[in-house]
């Protein structure tokens, strides 16, 4: 039977995710705001979370209704037949979004859900479920519109960023699915070298090497949908094993994914990181400043996340920073295709390069842009400007 679902992703990713799940084999996909809508079986929200490296959640739609008032809202949220999604021992978290809901409180709004769930589950088994806010089994997600609400069960269950090989707490990596719609955005593929010089815990070569490797980046974690009714645990096991038959262990010709940082605890958690995803046979990492770097043959990709600062200080020293940045991409990295992710939209003018595209993007709440270059030999035009 056909399901409706909703795939979030990192404002800006919309339409690499809504690529990747039409090359699932989805139907109906439509980009929306800070998400793609799509179509399909059961199984392919499995697939979708298990294969997805760009969505955050896959929310699975159970239900909609018109509503005006709290009253409303819980009786369709009443009207929806629970017990038959998941089990009364199930822990549950209820969560709300709102774009332009007449509700004066959204905390209201989450409660008066949670009880309609509750009282469905106490009317018709006898029984209600625990609340767990912290880790529960099932998640409802309601949006709420001007007059409708929709209602959702989450099939990812712990947000589809974590794939279960980060080590250590880090200091502001990327988020793995941020990184790979960076990869994505910037139109790398395998088949040419990547490089990040500023690699910091990996995220971007892990992601790379992933795609390299053919590995699923849900692989090692569990999800959300096998605490659901539907879950079917030969099933899934069989579809984990498909994807699994697919990997590759190492590439063929040698690694063609670079990473470095001038840190030696980054290039540390970096080689950590990648034995942990399993694929550190596809990264070469090493220690090094971009500044003096040099850049490995042939020409490819150079894909980074430099650091930026919203502090006066930080924001100084990097302004000294970006200008030599700029002379070491032009003196060594000709025929390279450089894209940089930041916060710091003076970029383009500090490192005196003129972008050929800026893709804004959203890292949480921090509207941030991929500005790519093309790297020309000989002297280069210098017209940078902000945004
Ligand atoms: C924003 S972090 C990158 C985070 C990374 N994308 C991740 O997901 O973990 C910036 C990194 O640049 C490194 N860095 C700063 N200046 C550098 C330089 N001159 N040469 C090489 N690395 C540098 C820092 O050590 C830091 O790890």
């Amino acid at each position: 039977m056909t399901e409706r679902f909703f795939a979030s992703c990192p404002r800006g990713l919309e339409g690499e995710l809504a690529r990747e799940l039409d090359a699932l084999g989805a139907s109906g996909v439509v980009a929306a705001e800070g998400g793609v809508g799509f179509a399909g079986e059961l199984t392919l929200a499995c697939r979708a979370n298990l294969e997805s490296r760009i969505a955050s959640r896959v929310l699975w739609r159970v239900g909609a209704a018109a509503y005006r008032d709290e009253r409303d809202l819980h009786a369709a949220a009443r009207a929806i037949d629970w017990p038959r999604l998941f089990r009364p021992d199930r822990t549950l978290r209820v969560d709300v979004a709102a774009t332009r809901s007449p509700l004066g409180s959204l905390g209201f709004a989450t409660l008066t859900i949670k009880d309609a769930v509750c009282d469905r589950f106490r009317d018709e088994r006898g029984v209600r479920p625990s609340i767990d806010k912290r880790e529960p089994d099932v998640r409802v997600h309601a949006h709420l519109t001007e007059r409708e609400a929709t209602f959702y069960l989450d099939t990812s269950g712990e947000a589809l960023f974590k794939r279960g090989w980060r080590r250590s707490r880090e200091i502001a990596p990327l988020r793995e699915n941020l990184a790979a719609g960076l990869l994505a955005l910037a139109k790398w593929t395998p088949d040419e070298p990547l490089l990040d010089p500023m690699c910091g815990s990996g995220t971007i070569a892990i992601e790379a090497a992933l795609i390299a490797a053919r590995r699923a980046p849900g692989l090692t974690r569990s999800f959300g949908f096998q605490k659901l009714a539907w879950y079917d645990g030969p099933t899934w096991q069989r579809i984990r094993q498909a994807a699994r038959d697919r990997i590759v262990e190492a590439p063929a010709g040698g690694a063609s994914i670079f990473a470095s940082d001038a840190s030696a605890a980054a290039v540390e958690r970096t080689h950590a990181n990648l034995a942990a995803a399993e694929v550190a046979p596809f990264v070469e990492v090493a220690r090094a400043d971009v500044l003096d770097r040099a850049a490995p043959a042939p020409a490819g990709v150079l894909l980074a996340n430099p650091p930026y600062g919203v502090r006066v200080d930080e924001a100084d020293r990097l302004a000294a920073l970006y200008p030599r940045l700029g002379d070491a991409l032009k003196s060594r990295f000709a025929g390279w295709r450089v894209c940089l992710f930041t916060g710091d939209l003076r970029l383009p003018r500090l490192i005196g390069l003129k972008p050929e595209r800026r893709t804004p993007l959203w890292n949480g709440a921090l509207e941030c842009r991929l500005y790519a270059f093309r790297i020309v030999a000989g002297p280069m035009r210098v017209r940078g400007s902000g945004g």
